[in-house]
């Protein structure tokens, strides 16, 4: 069922009350703290982008599972927007580029139950109708800027659900393997040489490989060494250099 509010906090902290249950979408039109990754807020212009949290209660998985849950997510939003002719990537590990820009962000959240998984949240803000972005967003992009005409969110954001929907249902029936198979095809600069920026400022060039099943990213440095890196131990732009390796 889709509850459609007119302001909320935070749909995902709406979301994770015990009222709403598996398959419920908490919808709002505007969010006055709506949060991002790593303690960011998501800015949205109200009324222009979908903002909206579905909830999930994937008690068949393990804790230690819980990445596919941000594969399955960031896979339904790249189906839905191939619908529109929009041919997205998933930057790990789970924002949407189109290009080098980013169309949508995730905020996965999980409530832990001894070893399982009880509640699932998974938080979407997708750019549909804003052209217009505050300088501090790095490199928004909207639907609208793609294809240039007018979106119905409404519309958008049930294509959305259905996506998140169909690809959940295949993990559920046990097909781990091909969301893995194609969450590597679609991979954001997968082979390619790049700089990455490590917490402390250092820099270096390399090439990511891919994803563990724990969510970690691997990435082949110039001496072709492969390490891989957890969600706080790489950047993808540059914050301050101090000193290259
Ligand atoms: C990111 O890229 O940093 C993740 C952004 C996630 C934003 C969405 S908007 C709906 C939901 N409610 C929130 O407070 N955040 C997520």
């Amino acid at each position: 069922m889709i509850y459609h509010f007119d302001i909320l906090p935070s749909t995902n902290d709406e979301a994770a009350l015990p009222k709403y249950s598996e398959g419920d979408i908490i919808w709002a039109d505007a969010q006055s703290s709506g949060r991002g990754q790593r303690g960011h807020s998501w800015e949205s212009q109200r009324g222009e982008n979908i903002t909206f949290s579905v909830v999930l209660e994937p008690t068949f998985l393990a804790a230690t599972e819980q990445f596919l849950l941000s594969q399955v997510v960031a896979l339904a939003i790249v189906d839905a927007l191939k619908y529109y002719g929009i041919d997205a990537k998933i930057k790990w590990t789970n924002d949407i580029y189109v290009g080098d820009k980013k169309l949508c962000g995730i905020l996965i959240e999980h409530k832990l139950q001894g070893s399982s998984i009880a509640r699932t949240i998974a938080g979407i803000g997708l750019n549909v109708n804003q052209v217009e972005f505050s300088n501090d967003i790095p490199n928004p992009i909207s639907i609208r800027q793609i294809k240039h005409f007018e979106m119905d969110c409404q519309e958008v954001l049930e294509r959305v659900a259905d996506s998140i929907m169909t690809r959940y249902e295949m993990l559920r029936k046990d097909n781990a393997a091909q969301i893995r198979i194609d969450y590597h095809e679609l991979l954001y600069r997968r082979d390619a040489l790049h700089w990455y920026f490590l917490p402390d400022g250092r820099r270096f060039r390399g090439t990511i490989r891919g994803v563990e099943p724990s969510g970690a990213l691997r990435i082949e440095n110039e001496k072709g060494e492969e390490r891989s890196y957890l969600f706080k131990e790489i950047e993808f732009s540059v914050k301050n250099i101090t000193k290259l390796f």
